[in-house]
């Protein structure tokens, strides 16, 4: 069976395409299937995979509203990695009202991954910076949430709406939702406030924080204008290798 997770925060530019195609490459990295689902009308995972759709082309936005069979594209990038990708575009930005009149619109996505999902060891949603209808699908489909959170100081603030978030949909939609982790993100050793926010999250936080830390990495933001995640563009990089270690983190301690 598949293990879907939804990665996912309100806040913009934190991290979450960031961490969604690094994790997905570096899973397919150590010899799992991985589909990486686009959410975000933004597109980014998809550009920073190389992938810049046509309007109207095949898209995560036919796949949720389209009345076609919901066989998703796929765009095999290293043969070396089994990592595929439904890519989005902005035109997805239509679909949160066109669905709001579908019946049980929470649970499209959920629906419509079914057919799909167990293709797959991993399925990895990359959600848009907002707590609308899409990432409440993104949730519903999911079973479990992966949180980046980078370390400043409303940190706290914004991890509380979200964990309010998740407790409603777990109690609304799906009630096997769990929490797969907090990571924390863009992270600078050097900084205090880094660690003093880390500290109070690890305090107050009663899920899982996963122990390895992202750093802040140039390579890691210079990989998606190659079309690439980082470790097909730096294997060596410490961004690389710290994805890497995160899914290790995932792979071993996840119930898969
Ligand atoms: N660990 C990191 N080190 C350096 N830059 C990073 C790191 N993580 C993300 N970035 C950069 O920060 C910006 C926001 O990251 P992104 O993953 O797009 O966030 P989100 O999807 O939450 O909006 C991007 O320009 C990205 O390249
Ligand atoms: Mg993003």
């Amino acid at each position: 069976m598949s293990r879907i997770i939804a990665i996912a925060n309100q806040k913009g530019g934190v991290g979450k395409t960031t961490t969604a195609v690094n994790t997905a490459a570096s899973l397919a990295g150590k010899g799992q299937k991985v589909l990486l689902v686009d959410c975000d009308p933004q597109g980014n995972a998809s550009s920073g995979l190389g992938v810049r759709l046509e309007p109207g082309a095949p898209s995560f936005y036919s796949f949720l509203v389209g009345n076609s069979s919901p066989a998703p594209i796929r765009h095999p990038l290293a043969p070396s990695l089994d990592l595929a990708l439904l890519p989005a575009h902005p035109e997805l930005s239509a679909a949160e009202w066109e669905i709001v009149s579908v019946d049980r619109a929470e649970h499209l996505l959920g629906r419509r991954l079914a057919s799909i999902s167990d293709d797959y060891d991993y399925v990895l949603l990359d959600c848009p910076p907002s707590l609308g209808l899409l990432t409440i699908n993104a949730l519903t489909a999911a079973h479990s949430l992966l949180i980046p959170l980078q370390c400043e100081y409303y940190a706290m603030e914004g991890l509380t709406l979200l964990l309010d978030t998740f407790h409603r949909i777990k109690l609304r939609f799906n009630p096997d939702l769990r929490i797969e982790g907090v990571v924390l993100t863009m992270f600078d050793r050097r900084n205090n406030l880094a660690h003093q926010v880390a500290n109070e999250i690890r305090k107050h936080f009663r899920f899982r924080m996963f122990r390895t830390f992202i750093p802040r990495n140039v390579r890691l933001s210079e990989s998606p204008s190659f079309g690439l995640p980082a470790l097909l563009y730096d294997a060596g990089c410490p961004g690389a290798k710290a994805y890497l270690e995160l899914a290790d983190e995932i792979l071993n301690e996840g119930g898969h």
